[in-house]
């Protein structure tokens, strides 16, 4: 089954096949561990890409010179101190994609801050109240500087450990490469922006094409998947495994085995699971996906000869420590429509732009080729003011011929209903819908300030598919 079938193809993949050489997978990223506070600089930088069997180097941008730059890591209650320093010659931000900061902190340029200038410096610093698998990515030109390389893990550890024999990150991102091996800077391509997004063709896990993921015989795993694309959706499937999904952009779910369907990760989403190396010693297993526009193999399950293990495996997998949740009051939840609109092949004719109704033409011309509710990116007026502590619904209705990666930010929501049908779904912060899906979800307006909802698909983001919703009340 094609989960994406009806998608337009618009631009053709070469991803390495099987047949290219095993790469070792690079886990090289450094620690930068909590209790000190953390430097994170801005700048451009070259990242060796492992394609097949060439490595190539890759002009990136990038933190502290590695693609994913530095992994943050702490501890549930421990706060977040990082002193940023941009040596871009063009403004930047950057967010904490997942966490629940203060509104000043969450770096949604120009919205919750003012972009940190050439040269200039800023303070990130906020309690991490959540335990799970976050990420921290620019949040300025998003298409130009996150495509380049500017994204980074965050995990925050559980107060309780959870029981594995090793805890593992793989980061899934695509990339456009041209014929001489270099990355594609073509950006900012409007048929890119009014169609699926930039789509790679070269998808990569930590920065390798066919990536050898190791395991010993008999251990059991924790693996962290974070989706850092820009645009590309993978839906995964891990043929001879049966891996558990324990958590969803970073909160806990009932453990769940992953059965015949693929696993679905949109741009920004992570997953969390809990996987059982049952595999023979020197056997080898792929690790297949679906793409928006190919099936690839992105890397292999490469098991080692001896065995190991402290005995784990076949073991129930016990759900992770909940996080503290706000209460959502549905029944008395105020509801809101967001119509997604425009793209190519959509029945959009013309949208707000700048405080007046402009045509096709002129959206175009100035790089608007999406909305909602009828407005084009403007980002003057909320979709929604909220008092601090009440519930809202926002039903979600995709109105346009492509999928989407709706992202909230400042607080989590749950999925109440898709396609008509309630549903019970987890606490999420980014959710995928397929062209005419109807989406609602919940959430409870936790914290003051003013948070972008958006795509994540960062080209539709920045062609009009944005807003935010404005709450009331006194910053916490
Ligand atoms: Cu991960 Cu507004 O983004
Ligand atoms: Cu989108």
């Amino acid at each position: 089954m094609r989960p994406f079938s009806g998608v337009a193809i618009t631009r053709r993949t070469i991803l390495a096949g099987a047949a290219a050489s095993l790469a070792s997978l690079s886990t090289t990223h450094q620690t930068l561990a909590a209790g000190i506070p953390a430097r994170l600089i801005a700048a451009p930088g070259r990242q060796a890409l492992e394609f097949g069997k060439a490595t190539r180097l890759v002009d990136t941008w990038s933190y502290n010179g590695t693609v994913p730059g530095p992994l943050l890591r702490y501890h549930v209650g421990d706060r977040l101190e990082v002193l940023f320093e941009n040596r871009l010659d063009e403004p930047t931000s950057v967010h904490w994609h997942g966490l629940r900061p203060p509104n000043a902190m969450d770096g949604a340029a120009p919205l919750t801050q003012a972009p940190v200038e050439p040269g200039g410096s800023m303070n990130y610093a906020f309690d991490l109240a959540d335990a799970g698998t976050y990420w921290y990515h620019t949040h300025f030109r998003g298409w130009n500087q996150q495509d380049r390389g500017l994204y980074g893990i965050l995990i925050v550890d559980e107060r309780k450990p959870f029981k594995v024999d090793r805890d593992v990150l793989l980061v899934l991102d695509d990339w456009v490469i041209d014929r001489g091996g270099r990355l594609d800077t073509d950006l900012g391509q409007m048929h890119e922006w009014a169609h699926a997004g930039r789509l790679g063709n070269l998808a990569t896990i930590n920065g390798s094409a066919n990536a050898a993921v190791p395991l010993t015989p008999g251990e059991r795993v924790r693996f962290r998947l974070v989706n850092v694309a820009n645009a590309q959706i993978f839906a995964l499937l891990f043929p001879g495994h049966a891996p558990v999904v324990i958590a969803e952009d970073g909160n806990p779910v009932a453990p769940r085995a992953v059965g015949e369907e693929p696993l679905i990760l949109g741009p920004g989403q992570r997953v969390d699971l809990v996987l059982d190396a049952t595999g023979k010693a020197g056997s080898i297993y792929p690790i297949k996906a679906y793409t928006l526009t190919d099936e690839v193999t992105l890397g292999q399950f490469a098991y080692r000869d001896e065995p190991g293990g402290s005995g784990l495996i076949g073991t129930e997998v016990t759900p992770l420590e909940a996080n503290a949740r706000p209460a959502l009051a549905i029944a008395e939840a105020r509801r809101i429509e967001l119509r997604m609109e425009g793209g190519a092949m959509g029945r959009m004719r013309g949208a707000m732009m700048g405080g007046r109704m402009v045509g096709m033409r002129d959206l175009v011309a100035n790089g608007r080729v999406w909305a909602f509710n009828g407005v084009a990116g403007d980002m003057e007026t909320p979709l929604v003011s909220l008092k601090r502590g009440e519930s809202v619904v926002v039903d979600l209705i995709n109105d346009t011929a492509f999928p989407h990666a709706m992202h909230l930010h400042g607080m989590h929501f749950r999925e109440i209903e898709r396609n008509g049908v309630p549903v019970d779904g987890p606490w999420r912060d980014t959710t995928v819908m397929a062209p005419d899906d109807r989406v609602s979800i919940a959430f409870a307006a936790e914290t003051a300030g003013k948070w972008m909802l958006h795509c994540h698909m960062i080209e539709h983001q920045a062609g009009g598919m944005m807003t935010f919703v404005d709450v009331k009340g006194d910053a916490a």
